[in-house]
């Protein structure tokens, strides 16, 4: 099991026990801080300053001009880079590159069932009237209000005004009858030790969600095992408990004994469509890692065939939700999660950022595969490699806003890449991939690939950029016949995203902000090829401090 940066860790119990804020620190401070922060990520999504953690309610809607824009909510909290009282934050995109922001879309009710937290959820288009299920349609939010309690309720919230005169949908209203979903031992008729979050959809004409939860004795051997509850519904305001539509077997160094935001989702690709559920594995306070499985859904029941880590990075791409883009794409989204003391994050003036959106395809070998959206491209500033062969994969290039594409067949010896890498060399943070006996004929065992990430050596002990978080991260990747391979690193400063033929591996990454020496050793791969550009900034004027 990992040991992670996870909220509780951080010193930010994920249910506080009393109302109140814990820290406060003002706005323009922390907005000053984040703006000036060397290690701050600028084409990932991050907060304009203060806490975030899940992306919510991913949508796309139509703009003021009609055209679609993506909405991105999260898990934010303006008082503070902590986790506490947590607020739906908002942005906007055309593109899913360019982020715009917007104000605070909800926040924690004075009292009432999310008097401690807007927790995590979706918006899906609901019935604007609850009594015309099949009429006209309206976004509406499904979120956990968080009360204190082991376990979370949900709630609805609906625009303020019709979309047509608030387009960027910024004033939400609470809806009058929350929780929609009572406290679990209410709602499922028993107690459970954690129920939240929501995935929601509507199939035969009634509505169904799922949310996250753990049933003790119903893993293997007894253990507590983490669940997807199947609810349904006719109007999205009156929920019956379904049964679990999935339940893991409750391995803590696997699948978790609780799943944090599972999402039900279709994902088209090579091999055909299939019904994905994706869970975030959690474990006594523990944000393990994020997991897909694949398999046959009957209704409200699936049984789960096939199962992946969707990053190698682990907890460094957690809590992820998805949406179909107009031309067809599933696009994913995770929440890649912070590093350091909390000391350090609250001088840092923010703390989290998103990845950067990868679309989603089922594999032939009924894998699922993740690629940085084609849209990333336009990011693209100079072009600072294009060599060839031997060329190619003896280089040294310099950057820590980089996008850098290697590809050719990888023979026995394995591909170094030192990254964040000082100029004597005494710090530096290290790729390697390299290949490895399969250990099973079926899914990510069969794959031939490994890859590693060592961050050891990124920052000199003491140092004040240290992270605090340093394990190795490391697993299979699928090679191509004859080791084909295309090895993507996306850099932005502090966040790291490494993709071997549709495998990431995510990762926070402290380090010196004058270290910025990329070195490949590349003797291992044949054809090789090397493609590089800076990255330009994506976002604008940040929201300005209150
Ligand atoms: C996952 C999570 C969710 C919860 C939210 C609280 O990171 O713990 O289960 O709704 O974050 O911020």
């Amino acid at each position: 099991m990992t040991s992670s940066p996870s909220q509780a860790e951080a010193g930010c119990p994920l249910t506080p026990s009393t109302p109140g804020r814990r820290v406060e620190v003002p706005e323009a401070l922390q907005r000053g801080r984040a703006d000036a922060d060397p290690a701050r990520p600028r084409w990932h999504v991050t907060p304009p300053w203060g806490w975030l953690n899940d992306p919510n309610g991913l949508t796309v809607q139509p703009g003021p001009d009609g055209e679609p824009l993506v909405h991105l909510f999260y898990q934010h909290n303006s008082h503070a880079p902590v986790h506490d009282l947590i607020q739906w934050g908002h942005q906007y995109s055309a593109d899913l590159v360019r982020w715009t922001d917007l104000p605070i879309a909800l926040e924690p009710g004075p009292e009432g069932p999310d008097a401690l937290g807007c927790w995590s959820g979706v918006i899906v288009d609901g019935p604007t009237d609850p009594t015309d299920p099949d009429g006209p349609t309206t976004p509406t939010m499904v979120y956990s209000g968080n009360m204190g309690g082991p376990t979370q309720v949900g709630c609805l919230a609906v625009p303020a005004v019709p979309p047509d005169e608030d387009p960027l949908l910024t004033r939400w209203v609470k809806d009058g009858a929350n929780p929609v979903v009572d406290v679990a031992h209410v709602s499922v008729g028993q107690d459970l030790p954690e129920m939240r979050d929501h995935s929601v959809w509507r199939e035969d004409g009634r509505w169904y969600q799922v949310m996250g939860s753990g049933i003790p004795g119903a893993g293997a051997d007894g253990a507590q095992g983490g669940a997807a509850l199947c609810f349904s519904s006719e109007d999205l305001r009156t929920w019956t408990y379904e049964g679990p539509l999935a339940v893991g077997d409750g391995d803590v160094s696997a699948t978790g004994t609780v799943w944090e935001c599972p999402e039900l989702s279709t994902v088209p690709g090579d091999g055909g469509t299939a019904d994905v559920l994706c869970v975030s594995a959690w474990h006594d306070g523990d944000t393990m890692r994020s997991m897909w499985m694949t398999g046959v859904r009957t209704g409200t029941r699936m049984t789960v065939t096939a199962q992946g880590c969707s990053d190698l990075g682990e907890n460094y791409f957690y809590a992820p939700q998805s949406v179909t883009l107009p031309d067809g794409r599933r696009v994913t989204i995770g929440w890649m999660q912070l590093n350091g003391t909390q000391e350090q994050r609250i001088a840092a003036g923010w703390a989290g950022s998103m990845n950067v959106p990868r679309t989603v395809t089922l594999a032939a070998d009924g894998t699922l595969r993740f690629a940085p959206i084609a849209e990333f491209e336009t990011l693209r500033g100079d072009q600072v490699a294009d060599l060839d062969g031997e060329a190619a994969a003896a280089v040294e290039l310099r950057g820590r806003s980089l996008d850098v594409v290697l590809s050719g067949e990888l023979g026995g010896d394995p591909v170094v890449i030192d990254l964040l890498a000082s100029e004597d060399g005494s710090r530096r943070t290290r790729l390697m991939l390299s290949r490895r006996a399969p250990v099973g004929d079926a899914g990510q065992d069969a794959w031939t690939g490994w890859l590693s990430l060592d961050r050891t050596g990124s920052v000199e002990p003491g140092s004040p950029c240290e992270g605090e978080e340093t394990r190795e991260l490391s697993g299979p990747v699928p090679l191509g016949e004859d080791g084909g391979v295309e090895l993507r690193i996306l850099l932005d400063r502090s966040s790291l995203e490494v993709f071997v033929n549709g495998q990431p591996l995510s990762a926070r990454v402290g380090s010196d902000p004058a270290d910025e020496r990329v070195v490949v050793h590349g003797a291992g791969l044949t054809r090789a090829r090397l493609r590089a550009w800076t990255m330009d900034d994506a976002y604008g004027e940040r929201l300005a401090a209150r």
